[in-house]
């Protein structure tokens, strides 16, 4: 059973409540009024989670960390900075595990998280950024830790544990993750969402195994564009190098598939 993370009083993280289990922590929290920054829910099973573009996210109870929070970036960030709140979440959560069960994460654009299971890149995790009524933010957080390859939901699938983790113990990792979630945002938006002054643009570059690699991205109305992704451009879309010598940049809302 998780336990309560320590709540640092002064911090960001203002409320800690875990459940034993619910549909989706994001859900959750989308509807609870009034939405106070900091408030953090976790759960140890879920039996709706939910990740982008209306998939599924499905685990085996207390196989994972099923985590949401409420964030508020204020005006003093411009709204067209907020896109960065799921990349930066996607390098707190690499950054968390790295540091906590010595696991190298790298993310897959926008908001995979993939680890190295027998020399292949895996899927080990995901972001879900959702907007509330109230102007605030819930960023869902979700970690495979303990499955086994006969757990895995599809076989794309990795986790912490078949990725050599040094340690599988769910509190310790949640605070972790928790914690670098607090820096990095706390960091972003003194810069007041500046992404290369908060350093999270070069962090997720430094991190991105979707740079440098040639992609597929499928965009609404059934097109689709092949070409080397080479940057992010200052709102985290992708920029894609095409054929014909010109360079697209694509939203978080593309579907993108890495090509060999
Ligand atoms: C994705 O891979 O598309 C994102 C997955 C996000 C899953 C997490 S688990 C906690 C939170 N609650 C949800 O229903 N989804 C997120």
């Amino acid at each position: 059973m998780l336990r309560r993370a320590l709540i640092r009083p002064g911090g960001l993280w203002t409320s800690f409540d875990v459940v034993t289990a619910t549909g989706s922590t994001n859900s959750d929290l989308v509807r609870r009024t009034p939405l106070a920054e900091g408030a953090v829910l976790v759960a140890e099973e879920q039996t709706a989670g939910r990740g982008r573009l209306d998939r599924s996210w499905t685990a085996p109870p207390r196989s994972g960390i099923f985590l949401s929070v409420v964030l508020r970036p204020g005006p003093g960030v411009p709204v067209e900075r907020w896109g960065w709140l799921p990349l930066l979440a996607g390098v707190a959560a690499a950054t968390g595990l790295s540091r906590s069960a010595g696991v190298d994460t790298s993310l897959k654009w926008p908001n995979d998280l993939l680890v190295k299971v027998d020399g292949e890149e895996r899927k080990a995790g995901g972001v879900l950024a959702e907007r509330a009524d109230d102007g605030s933010v819930v960023v869902g957080i979700g970690i495979n830790v303990t499955l086994r390859a006969d757990e895995l939901p599809v076989p794309a699938a990795g986790s912490i544990a078949l990725a050599g983790a040094v340690s599988t113990d769910r509190d310790p990792l949640l605070r972790a993750v928790l914690r670098s979630l607090e820096q990095w945002y706390g960091q972003w938006r003194e810069a007041a969402g500046d992404p290369v002054l908060s350093q999270v643009q070069p962090a997720y570059a430094a991190g991105c195994a979707t740079l440098g690699r040639r992609v597929r991205a499928e965009l609404p109305g059934g097109r689709s564009v092949t070409g080397e992704a080479v940057a992010l451009d200052g709102d985290g879309r992708l920029v894609l190098a095409l054929a014909d010598g010109g360079r697209q940049s694509i939203g978080a809302g593309d579907i993108v598939h890495l090509r060999p």
